[in-house]
């Protein structure tokens, strides 16, 4: 029998909605990182944990007719919906792989650019995830990541609720070898796995009333909601008073909610 799967975010419905709002909502950001890259006509393109959109429609439409896109995505109703969105959307230069980014049948050394966003983040063992990218990309392609640290999340006035979920998460975390500060590292696991060239992007949001991202920490605790209870980390009543507490300090249009830092990181494979 394989051992659960400790990925944070889960895969109910409601997240998976989430993602595929989030695609839109960070279209521009992930355009700017491919722009900086130079991803263009005939580039063979794989993204890891691409979700069920990721950045597939982006990086159809750049590498055009002639180039190739992977998507690859361990969630079988992930890779459905990615599935489904590359048939809505004739993106006929994209397939999805329903498979595991560790160890992934793609051929050594064959692709232009290997992408993740938001993956490293929420999966135990993320050097292996580098590791296999580094593999299919060719000598001189680029590697490049797009993650968080998401201990920076703050709100001001600050919320004691706020803080606590956060800790929640973080407890979990750890208990399954996740590192949620894995953004500000990502330059260096690009380095330690022999990338050349390392550049680096930081940026932080500020998720004003009404923002799709603003209720971010109560969405992944929704995520996580029955793992944290089942594996004692909380209990059900004191979850209930938290949500209900930090969802009331967020719903006042004068709270300020700060993003996660987030790190772009990208470089070469060497020539
Ligand atoms: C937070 S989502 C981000 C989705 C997409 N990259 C985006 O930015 O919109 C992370 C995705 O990585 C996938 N994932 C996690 N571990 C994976 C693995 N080992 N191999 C392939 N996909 C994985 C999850 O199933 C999920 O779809």
């Amino acid at each position: 029998m394989s051992p659960p799967d400790p990925y944070i975010l889960g895969y109910r419905q409601a997240e998976q909605d989430r993602l595929e709002r989030q695609a839109l909502e960070l279209a521009d950001e992930s355009n700017w990182l491919f722009d900086q890259i130079g991803v263009s006509d005939g580039w063979r393109v794989v993204e890891v944990g691409c979700g069920p959109r990721g950045c597939l429609d982006l990086l159809s439409s750049r590498v055009g007719a002639k180039g190739r896109v992977v998507g690859v995505e361990r969630s079988s109703e992930q890779a459905e919906t990615a599935h489904r969105f590359v048939t809505e959307h004739h993106l006929s230069n994209v397939e999805v792989l329903d498979a595991d980014a560790r160890s992934t049948s793609l051929a050594t050394g064959t692709f232009d650019l290997a992408t993740a966003r938001l993956v490293l983040v929420n999966v135990p063992e993320p050097r292996q995830i580098v590791a296999e990218m580094v593999r299919f990309v060719r000598p001189g392609g680029f590697v490049a990541l797009h993650e968080p640290d998401a201990t920076f999340q703050r709100c001001e006035p600050p919320h004691p609720a706020q803080t606590r979920l956060l800790q929640l998460l973080d407890i979990y975390a750890k208990a399954n070898g996740i590192d949620r500060e894995i953004g500000l590292k990502v330059p260096g696991m690009l380095r330690e796995a022999g990338i050349v060239d390392v550049h680096v992007h930081p940026m932080v949001h500020l998720y004003p009333l009404g923002h799709g991202r603003r209720m971010l920490v109560l969405d992944f605790v929704e995520n996580a909601r029955g793992r944290l209870i089942e594996n004692g980390v909380v209990g059900q009543d004191d979850l209930d008073a938290l949500t209900a507490a930090l969802g009331r300090h967020l719903e006042d249009p004068a709270t300020l909610v700060v993003s996660s830092l987030f790190i772009q990181a990208w470089g070469r494979v060497p020539a």
